[in-house]
């Protein structure tokens, strides 16, 4: 059945523009204004807002740490994230001992349950010649992306001379990496003597987590990707040191894309040194008010390309159940490093919030524009992971992944407007106005309102090509 949305106000990364749309065989079929449809279903869009739907490049479902997991899967998580207007998710696969195929062939696995679409990234945390020579092999399996980290020493680490080859390998195959930047051997050393020295509470995981190794390691892969000629893209930045870096470095002509996550625009140290402060517990960690501001002004002034989640949720007490879907559900979680912050699992829940908060205090607050918002949210993102046109787009051919957006609705956020399956959310009883209404994906209503029509199982793997630098 074909639908006809009637009378919205488009917004696009470029433009805002009065059209209707009409979606046929799960894609955008025609754009223009007076369109008519005898045979579609026909929605009264006035006086909303019509958004491509969400590309969310960066999250971790089903993800195993410190002896437990993430608490939202390929389905929770996926819902959630409709819910808040996101219809794609990227997800990073954990790379096994028996290489590529397998470790992907496990997310594919674990993905069967997805509700919304998805496509991976890789992460590169071995490096040899064998493993550099079927790093192109991931082509074949629809991943383009791999993701290196210069700090987790002895886990995810990898020196600088291995993350060099990588991205002459990215180069060479039309490949992008994608960058973790803290110093791991600084952390390693402060961690080290925090503990000697008894200092266990949760501050202390920012504590010796410091800005400037993030700064450093940002540009540090800005200048070895300008070295090795390939772009690089800088995941969760959430020191305003690393706005400067990406800033310096893109005026000088480096292929160098950054992204910031939601949670860094808004919580300090300070919301460590509280009570619950492991609520806030990820990695890189919470940092200043002016750190805050730096990462919004990189959003106003276009500094930075892509705004992702980072989610990565666990319970703030994993041994109380809690209901989801009119079931118990209980998995351990910050409560198992309540005595030492080396043992709290690092990450936050993310994946509903990102559209609905950044609408309320970037949007209506004047800091960004509705077309910014859109770019950040969802074009860029298609356009950096080589989705677009095909996703983060209204355009005709595009996939029909549409939110109808309602800029006056006004909610109460936190964990009782919350699909994401934890037992907190960071931006509890925040007063949020604007707020998807419906939310199709490829054409099938999955949100409306309040009430869930989407289905495990009816989120599409994306096999992507390549991307662009932005
Ligand atoms: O604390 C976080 N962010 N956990 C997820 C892993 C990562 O480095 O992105
Ligand atoms: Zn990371
Ligand atoms: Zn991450």
């Amino acid at each position: 059945m074909a639908t006809l949305i009637k009378n919205g106000t488009l917004v696009t990364a470029e433009k805002t523009f009065q059209a209707d749309i009409l979606i046929q065989d799960e894609k955008i079929h025609r754009v223009s204004p007076g369109l008519e449809a005898d045979s579609a279903l026909t929605i009264d869009a006035s006086g909303k807002l019509i958004l491509p739907g969400g590309v969310d490049p960066h999250v971790h479902l089903d993800l195993p740490m410190f002896g437990t997991v993430s608490s939202d899967d390929h389905y929770t998580g996926h819902k959630a994230a409709a819910f808040g207007g996101t219809t794609t998710a990227m997800d990073f696969v954990v790379l096994e001992d028996k290489g590529f195929k397998y470790s992907v062939d496990l997310w594919l696995e674990k993905s069967q349950k997805a509700a919304i679409d998805y496509s991976f990234h890789m992460n590169l945390t071995q490096f040899n010649d064998n493993i550099a020579k079927q790093i192109p092999s991931l082509r074949e399996m629809g991943i383009q992306t791999i993701k290196v980290f210069t700090a987790y020493n002895g886990r995810l680490r990898l020196d600088d001379g291995s993350i060099f080859k990588a991205l002459q390998i990215a180069r060479d195959n039309g490949m992008l990496v994608m960058a973790h930047c803290e110093n791991g051997d600084v952390i390693e050393t402060l961690v080290t003597q925090a503990l000697m020295a008894d200092h266990l509470t949760p501050e202390w995981h920012a504590l010796t987590r410091l800005a400037w190794g993030a700064v450093e390691a940002t540009f540090r892969m800005a200048a070895m990707a300008q070295q090795a000629d390939t772009p690089v893209y800088i995941v969760h930045m959430n020191a305003g040191g690393e706005v400067d870096m990406l800033k310096y470095a893109r005026e000088r002509g480096v292929k160098v894309m950054g992204e910031t996550c939601p949670q860094y625009l808004f919580f300090t140290i300070d919301n460590l040194r509280q009570p619950d402060g492991a609520k806030w517990i990820c990695s890189p960690p919470m940092r200043t008010k002016e750190d805050n501001a730096r990462l919004w002004q990189g959003l106003t002034e276009g500094i930075v390309q892509t705004v992702g989640t980072d989610h990565c949720p666990f319970f703030f007490d994993g041994t109380k159940p809690i209901l989801y879907e009119g079931e118990k559900i209980a998995i351990p979680g910050k409560e198992l490093g309540k005595d030492d912050f080396t043992k709290i699992p690092n990450g936050l829940p993310g994946i509903q919030d990102r559209m609905p908060v950044l609408w309320t205090t970037g949007v209506r607050a004047g800091k960004i524009t509705a077309n910014q918002f859109v770019a950040y949210m969802s074009t860029n993102p298609a356009k950096v992971f080589g989705l677009y046109p095909r996703k983060g787009a209204l355009l005709e051919g595009s996939d029909a992944d549409v939110v109808i957006w309602d800029p006056e609705k006004k909610v109460n956020y936190g964990v009782a407007t919350s699909h994401q399956r934890t037992d907190y959310n960071l931006y509890e009883g925040w007063e949020l106005t604007g707020y998807p209404e419906k939310v199709f994906l490829r054409g099938k209503l999955i949100v409306d309102g309040n009430e869930w029509k989407g289905k495990r199982g009816e989120g599409q793997f994306l096999k992507r090509g390549e991307g662009q630098m932005i």
